[in-house]
């Protein structure tokens, strides 16, 4: 995986599955090389773990890039809670991380406030998604009802007062069983005064930043959150976030123009996972999925909900590779399927006695599809520590050759533990 010299030196990193596909250890170990590292979407509902020196590090906002001690943006496509903003510098800060001429903000990233983590915990009661309750949907949704506040509009007491009055007229009648209006005015003025102090060095007009960067020939990494199938337009929707994952989200979330966006690496895990509800056609029954749950240490990073758990989905994979034009793959997780006998690849979906092999549009055929698997040998090797792909075992390798063949994609680097040591370039 090497920055494309000839063109432009970005790359974008997209999950090609549900999230949690080990983006974070990827973007840690492509960042050693890299000059910026930018989120362009999602908020703190992301969590991307990684693990240095036996020590595990849960980022929600800032790209990974920062514990390589790399300049990092979080771009306007960004919602931002900025307690959750302010308790991750403070935690990076006290590991001995330095943050302050390392971070930069998008002026034009929206804010996320108190009430739409209500309005988040509401929805929920009439339309069970399994969000994270971060107030992710919520804050998207009042910027495309253009009543949205943004951090530019946060720094300013003014224009904030303003938008508060206005916003809290419209939400306040659906939120106040939760709490008195004037106790959350208070709140929110008391917090705004507190962080916007605190964010006003990091803010920045990031677009023009990144632009100059790109026309300077710096080496740039988009990071994503979530991945592919939680795409607000092509995921399993309803049950997605309120952002575009996808490889396309960079342009609209950086405000850079498309044709700098070329060198796209899609992260595929081992198997499928997948938090909070919604299709999937792959999962195991409950009974099955403990055993890869543990191995897989499958937990949520953001908010510790058990993951379920399923064979691995050539269909979805595909999906992603066209979608993301994705030109790389790396494949993750792969000594969590240690002693699972068979391995098993779905290859496509069947729906009432017809083979699917592109994933549908329809709730309906997203949630009876059956999948078509094909099987192979299992391992039972301790693969970890193993450095050269030749030195896998076969069973090992056939499965990764599987995978290549029904995602019609060759698999670049493959990762065998959380460290980024443990990572075997194919
Ligand atoms: P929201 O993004 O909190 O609105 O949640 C919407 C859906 O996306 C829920 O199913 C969440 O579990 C899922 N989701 C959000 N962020 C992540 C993530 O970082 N990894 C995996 N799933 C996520």
């Amino acid at each position: 995986m090497k920055f494309n010299k000839t063109i432009f030196n970005t790359i974008t990193i997209v999950g090609t599955q549900w999230g949690d596909e080990g983006k974070g250890k990827v973007v840690h170990f492509l960042s050693r090389d890299a000059d910026y590292i930018v989120r362009y979407q999602g908020g703190n509902n992301a969590g991307h773990t990684i693990v240095i020196d036996g020590k595990e590090y849960i980022l929600h906002l800032i790209p990974a890039g920062i514990l390589e001690h790399k300049k990092c943006i979080i771009a306007n496509g960004v919602v931002i809670d900025p307690k959750a903003l302010f308790n991750e510098i403070k935690f990076l800060e006290k590991k001995g991380f330095y943050i302050k001429n390392n971070l930069f903000i998008s002026d034009l990233a929206h804010v996320i406030l108190p009430y739409h983590k209500y309005l988040d915990t509401i929805k929920e009661t009439t339309q069970k998604i399994g969000t994270t309750q971060k107030g992710i949907g919520p804050c998207y949704g009042d910027m495309y009802s253009r009543s949205g506040i943004r951090i530019c509009d946060y720094l300013e007491n003014d224009t904030f007062e303003e938008l508060i009055e206005k916003n809290l007229k419209e939400k306040y009648p659906l939120i106040k069983k939760f709490v008195n209006v004037n106790d959350l005015k208070r709140y929110i003025f008391k917090e705004q005064k507190k962080f916007s102090k605190f964010i006003k060095p990091y803010v920045a007009n990031t677009t023009n930043l990144l632009l100059d960067l790109i026309y300077k020939n710096k080496k740039i990494i988009f990071e994503s959150a979530q991945g592919t199938l939680l795409d607000v337009n092509f995921g399993t929707y309803p049950y997605v976030t309120s952002s575009h994952p996808i490889s396309g989200g960079v342009s609209t979330g950086t405000g850079i123009p498309p044709f700098y966006i070329n060198k796209i690496v899609g992260i595929a895990k081992a198997y499928t996972t997948r938090v909070g509800e919604g299709p999937f056609p792959t999962e195991l029954e409950e009974k099955d999925q403990t055993f890869l749950r543990t191995q897989g240490k499958e937990y949520g990073a953001t908010t510790g909900r058990p993951r379920r758990c399923g064979w691995f989905d050539a269909v979805i994979v595909k999906h992603a590779i066209k979608i993301n034009g994705i030109t790389e793959l790396i494949l993750t997780k792969l000594d969590c399927l240690k002693n699972i006998n068979p391995l098993k690849i779905c290859i496509a979906y069947k729906y009432k006695n017809k083979l699917l092999t592109e994933f549908p549009a329809s709730r309906k055929l997203q949630k009876y599809v059956t999948p078509v698997y094909v099987q192979t040998e299992g391992f039972s090797q301790d693969i970890r520590g193993i450095t050269k792909y030749c030195d896998l075992p076969k069973n090992v390798k056939n499965y990764v050759r599987l995978i290549e063949k029904y995602c019609q994609k060759e698999i670049k680097m493959i990762s065998l533990g959380r460290d980024r040591n443990e990572t075997i370039f194919k």
